[in-house]
């Protein structure tokens, strides 16, 4: 792999007042991959996400894709880069007042001229591409329906929906199972790897159950009070690094038994360089 391929965050900072919400942050992504950021509330995941997306901004540090720097572009190319760059978000975000066609087709916005999108005028193109979206993800029957009368689970496969018809090239989903239940999160998750797998698409995606980061991920990212303490294969986060990562929420992680930390057990997560 070429070094420029794929998604690069150098030294990506973010900054609210003092406390520093993600802190000098490197990673690279090659592109198709799978990728989980876990860690407890706070640690910064949201935060990291939106910098990517360039719904926030960096205080430090640059986003490239491709070689190409996406942070500090504005205009067409901001626009550009949002378009190849999908979010999804935990509580789905789709307009529930109009049907599910129509909420999928909102993916195509970048592509088509606003009076068609306010008219409902979409092209006869942009209409066949929508609903060859909702049958990849066997939605097509729900086409007509309202989207405030679907469960959580098919309104957040809509939202996968929309995202695909950008044609993006990244998908960044923001704890997109968070609000469902076991069965849906099982249905979205697996959306999301037919998605990753079938078009290529790099996924990250910020995931509070581990079980869910080990099922589908190929990679986890372990965030800790801003910064990256964990970058491994998911089969390497042992029960040691998430009571590390997760501190008093462990226990409802791991989702097992589990008993207290010895004082003074060493840490894998330690050997990552603390705050000064
Ligand atoms: N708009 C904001 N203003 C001030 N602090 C913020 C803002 N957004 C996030 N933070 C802080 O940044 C840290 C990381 O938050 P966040 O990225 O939402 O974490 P996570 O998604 O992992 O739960 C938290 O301490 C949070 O309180
Ligand atoms: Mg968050």
């Amino acid at each position: 792999m070429l070094v420029s391929e794929g998604l690069v965050l150098e030294g990506l900072t973010k900054a609210y007042g003092k406390t520093r919400a993600v802190h000098d942050v490197s990673l690279t992504i090659p592109a198709g991959q799978f990728v989980g950021v876990i860690g407890r509330s706070g640690a910064g995941k949201s935060t990291l996400l939106r910098m990517i997306n360039r719904l926030g901004e960096p205080t430090q540090g640059r986003v490239l894709w491709h070689g190409a720097e996406v942070t500090g572009t504005s205009g067409r190319k901001l626009r550009d880069w949002r378009r190849r760059c999908a979010m999804i978000f935990q509580q789905f975000n789709l307009v529930g007042r109009l049907d599910v066609l129509n909420n999928v087709l909102l993916g195509r916005l970048a592509y088509t001229p606003f009076w068609r999108a306010a008219l409902k005028a979409w092209p006869l193109e942009d209409r066949s591409l929508a609903l060859a979206a909702l049958d990849q993800l066997d939605m097509a029957i729900l086409a007509p329906r309202r989207a405030d009368n679907l469960s959580g689970g098919q309104q957040q496969r809509v939202a996968i929906c929309r995202a695909l018809v950008q044609e993006p090239e990244i998908v960044l989903a923001d704890e997109p199972v968070a609000s469902l239940d076991p069965r849906n999160a099982k249905i979205v998750m697996d959306a999301l790897q037919r998605i990753n797998r079938h078009f290529g698409l790099t996924v990250l995606c910020n995931l509070h159950s581990l079980d869910l980061a080990r099922t589908y991920c190929d990679r986890l990212v372990g965030m800790a009070a801003g910064r990256v303490v964990f970058d491994d294969v998911p089969a390497a986060l042992t029960d040691r690094v998430t009571r590390e990562l997760y501190g008093m929420e462990a226990n409802e992680v791991i989702g097992a038994e589990v008993t207290a930390i010895p004082d003074g057990v060493g840490s894998a997560v330690a050997s990552v360089p603390v705050d000064a």
